[in-house]
């Protein structure tokens, strides 16, 4: 029987859940846990590349992403779900791959820039920050996965981790498995403004909202401003809740025609999402309930966890130690 393939990805702990990383990730990262051995990891020292000031929140912000990851069903009979900074092989690449990556492939990744200029009021002129992509390589290349499941916005530190594990295997040997990108398909979903979905610009819906919050957020969205009346024709490329329609609503096809035939109005199409948004999350926001009273259960969880990762942390570790002549 053929080994089944290696996954392994990663999400930071920065709060509450939301729609975003829902369609983004986490129903990618569900899916997969059938027929691939996946490993899915809290990012909590690439938080601190960002929070190291204060990062006071951090903790309650890991027990918070794994309820949300145990309430939309990532099973960990199926899957490893563990800390990052409780396996301390990561850190030891980490160190390794910055002896070999050149600054030139940091400096030139296209999401240091855009933080640079973005993270307002955070000082990341920082060693540590500068790193970020060679310790997400450490992570991947750690569990020599085959794939690792992202976002288009991680593509870049997905190639980043294929040029440095080629690098290392040139200098020491093959050592590494070079990890393939595997991209959600459903299409990103923005704001509620329009803009990326981020809690810095205040335009997220959390994933568990009760549904008072689903119908306000929801009623908050911005809409094609050509479209005043109910029978104006609308455009839907540009319209905030018809991105949404296309990802929960199957008839979305149908709700792009009426649209733009006028034959819906805004306020009858906000609602009928609303609806959809309800129906779909109320099964996982009882589940997240339930987590929330069982904190204890959780903390195993990641300590199991945090064990099955070790084991194969410390054979790949035996690995490039030998190759890097540091047994
Ligand atoms: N940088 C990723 C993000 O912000 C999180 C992450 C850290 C990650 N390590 C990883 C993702 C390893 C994939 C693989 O979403």
């Amino acid at each position: 029987m053929n080994r089944k393939k290696r996954i392994l990805s990663g999400m930071r702990p920065t709060g509450k859940l939301h729609l975003g990383h829902y369609w983004g990730v986490l129903l990618n990262w569900r899916a997969l846990q059938t027929d691939y051995d996946c490993f899915y990891m809290i990012a909590d020292w690439h938080s601190l590349t960002t929070e190291y000031e204060d990062p006071r929140n951090i903790s309650e912000n890991i027990l918070e992403i794994a309820r949300g990851w145990l309430a939309v069903g990532l099973d960990p009979e199926k899957s490893v779900l563990f800390r990052q900074s409780k396996v301390i092989e990561h850190a030891e690449l980490h160190l390794l791959l910055s002896m070999i990556t050149p600054l030139s492939w940091l400096y030139r990744c296209p999401t240091y820039k855009e933080q640079l200029k973005e993270l307002k009021g955070k000082d990341v002129h920082t060693y540590g920050f500068l790193g970020y992509p060679v310790l997400q390589a450490a992570d991947i290349l750690l569990y020599q996965a085959d794939c690792v499941p992202i976002g288009e916005d991680q593509v870049p530190h997905l190639e980043l981790s294929r040029e440095i594990a080629r690098r290392f295997n040139n200098f020491y040997g093959r050592t590494f498995v070079e990890p393939q990108a595997l991209l959600t398909s459903s299409p990103r979903l923005p704001g509620l403004d329009g803009r990326k979905m981020s809690k810095s610009y205040n335009n997220v819906i959390e994933l568990f909202s009760d549904d008072k919050t689903i119908r306000e957020k929801v009623g908050q969205m911005f809409t094609d401003p050509k479209k005043i009346r109910i029978n104006d024709h609308g455009h839907p490329e540009g319209c905030v809740v018809f991105a949404y329609h296309r990802v929960v609503n199957k008839n979305w096809p149908d709700r792009e025609k009426e649209c733009r035939q006028g034959q819906v109005g805004c306020v009858a199409c906000k609602k009928q999402l609303a609806e959809l948004l309800m129906r779909e999350i109320a099964p996982w926001r009882e589940k997240y309930h339930y987590w929330e009273k069982h904190t204890a259960d959780i903390k195993n969880i990641l300590e199991h966890g945090n064990a099955r990762a070790r084991q194969v942390a410390e054979d790949t570790a035996r690995l490039f130690r030998r190759n890097i002549r540091l047994e």
